[in-house]
């Protein structure tokens, strides 16, 4: 790459939750973006797929069509590239191994970022439903390090709008609440927009280079309590608490059929066990609101006044 010049970022998982997040911070931060997407079968003109791909033309981002078996349309994608993010869902995350493939191929790739942006999945260790997640993201994790490709894996901790919805329903004005074991645990609810800004950044940065990215801004750190308390601040109302203790959990994430237990164990390992703050950073830890001081992320607390204002999933909202 030519001093000055912007890196080529090449998404898969483009068309997803976190994916449209991404691809728009991509583009907003001046990278040429490409997008390698599933192939449309005929769709209606109105078909929201079908618009999304024209969003994304729209926007500038050059789509590219192909399935992951196909491994030349993959090497040709890759090869226009300077940095491949994969935002790819659960159920694909060992498809992955097709991309790390194709990367090894096209022999261009500066930087590899594996669909994870959860827990540090070194460090945690979940419900036995969960955990088979974070072990597939360390299979990936293993693979990309085996192949000698240069990484940085993303551990973006919660997503906050999506949390936020979840646990609070602010469209809903709820008088009761489920509150999942004590409610004490602590998270980090990161908004979404923040995520795929931090990753975008890290992807280009050298001293992300075959690291961990750890995103734990102090102001995104929370409690279900916390969080609760702050929302009967904002809103006036007095919420119920109604906690479904710890036992009653596991219990769930043996009983329930897979995926569905999938949830639970998340469930479980963020707000139970409070995995994300179980360990402390270290000064070798890399730290996505100290490395990046001058961006100025969406606190949870900003986030539960945009709530407010906009009581239906900001995430969905803010994606113009
Ligand atoms: N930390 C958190 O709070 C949190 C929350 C949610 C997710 N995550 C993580 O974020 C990452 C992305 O998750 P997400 O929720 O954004 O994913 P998602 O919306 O479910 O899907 C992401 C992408 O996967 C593609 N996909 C689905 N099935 C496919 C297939 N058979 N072949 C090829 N592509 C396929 C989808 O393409 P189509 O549009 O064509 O279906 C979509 O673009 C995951 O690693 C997940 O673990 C973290």
């Amino acid at each position: 790459m030519m001093a000055g010049q912007k890196s080529k970022i090449l998404i898969f998982g483009a068309t997803g939750y976190l994916g449209k997040y991404m691809v728009k911070a991509s583009v907003s931060m001046g990278h040429p973006t490409y997008a390698f997407v599933r192939p449309l079968n005929p769709q209606p003109d109105d078909s929201p797929k079908l618009q999304l791909h024209r969003e994304f033309e729209s926007m500038g981002v050059t789509v590219f069509q192909g399935e992951l078996d196909d491994h030349e349309a993959l090497v040709a994608a890759i090869k226009h590239a300077d940095i491949v993010i994969s935002v790819l869902a659960i159920p694909q995350h060992l498809e992955q191994y097709k991309i790390i493939n194709a990367i090894k191929d096209a022999g261009n790739v500066q930087r590899f970022v594996p669909s994870e942006f959860g827990q540090e999945v070194d460090r945690v260790r979940g419900l036995p439903p969960f955990q088979n997640v974070l072990e597939n993201k360390k299979k990936i994790r293993r693979a990309t390090e085996e192949a000698g490709i240069c990484y940085t894996y993303i551990s973006a901790n919660s997503f906050a709008a999506y949390f936020v919805d979840y646990l609070l329903h602010p469209h809903e004005k709820c008088e009761e609440l489920t509150v999942y074991g004590t409610g004490e645990a602590k998270a980090v609810l990161n908004y979404e927009e923040d995520v795929a800004a931090y990753t975008i950044k890290s992807a280009n940065d050298q001293r992300a280079a075959n690291r961990v990215i750890i995103y734990r801004p102090p102001g995104n750190i929370v409690s279900q309590l916390d969080l609760i308390a702050a929302w009967e601040k904002k809103t006036g109302r007095t919420i119920k608490r109604n906690h479904i203790p710890e036992a009653e959990i596991i219990k769930l994430s043996e009983t329930l059929p897979h995926p569905d237990n999938i949830p639970v164990g998340v469930l479980h390992n963020i707000f139970v066990k409070g995995d994300q703050m179980s360990f402390d950073l270290t000064e070798d830890d890399l730290e996505a609101s100290k490395l990046y001081p001058d961006y100025k992320y969406t606190s949870v607390d900003e986030l539960l006044d945009i709530s407010l204002t906009n009581p239906h999933n900001p995430k969905r909202a803010s994606f113009a």
